[in-house]
């Protein structure tokens, strides 16, 4: 079911609404790398902190490559799930390697360093190289679900595919990131779960087809894996 238009409105509201947020200053691939992974397991309040020490710390790929065991396990020290950080140092000993001390500007060699799933390749691939790819996580699955009135269940692969397809329809080709950044803004700050999305503060909401049937408080569906 095609919907009218949602970039336009989408990102109009962004660019009025974005938190200011230090890798949103200067989103360099490394800088947006770093910080998707913080952000899979930490809230972005409590993600600040370390996202700030980390940079001066290590500042290129190069110098997290080199870094040592202690100093790097200090520097996630807290935020917990370790292999992510080991992952984080073994894909840059890669980069240096492959690719000079750069991150690639291409989706699938993104996707094949250790650590970097779709949606990280996403999120750096759009952000950081404006390639037009998609970045869904939750937030994301949790806007569709609503635009759309859509019940399907969102931990089911199939459904994840069809939210994909209906986020690249919408994709404007001059904005990828932007776009993908105010999806899962939107879903931060105003599509909100528990039954308390701020629909009034919605700039999406005359086009809602969850909110035209008074439905958005039941989406999106989550059924146990
Ligand atoms: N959560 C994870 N990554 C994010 C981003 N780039 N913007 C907003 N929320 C996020």
């Amino acid at each position: 079911p095609t919907l009218s238009p949602i970039a336009p409105d989408l990102l109009a509201w962004f660019s009025q609404n974005a938190r200011i947020l230090p890798f949103r200053q200067d989103p360099t691939p490394y800088h947006i790398w770093v910080s998707e992974i913080m952000l899979q397991q930490t809230r972005v309040a409590a993600a600040l902190e370390y996202y700030d020490r980390w940079m001066k710390a290590l500042p290129t790929i190069r110098d997290l490559a080199e870094c040592d065991e202690e100093k790097l396990h200090k520097l996630w020290e807290g935020l917990g799930y370790y292999s992510r950080v080991r992952n984080l140092q073994k894909a840059a000993r890669i980069v240096c390697q492959e690719y000079g001390g750069q991150l690639p500007a291409d989706h699938k060699k993104l996707l094949a360093l250790p650590g970097i799933g779709d949606y990280t390749a996403g999120a750096i691939g759009s952000i950081a190289f404006h390639l037009p790819v998609p970045a869904v996580d939750g937030n994301v699955l949790r806007v569709f679900s609503r635009l759309y009135n859509d019940d399907r269940d969102i931990a089911d692969p199939k459904t994840k595919k069809a939210y994909t397809q209906w986020v690249m329809e919408h994709q404007p080709p001059e904005a990828p990131g932007p776009y993908n950044e105010a999806l899962m803004e939107l879903g931060a700050l105003v599509c909100l779960p528990n039954g308390e999305p701020l629909c009034d503060a919605c700039p999406l909401a005359h086009l809602c087809r969850a909110r035209q049937a008074g439905t958005q408080n039941t989406l999106p569906v989550k059924k146990a894996a």
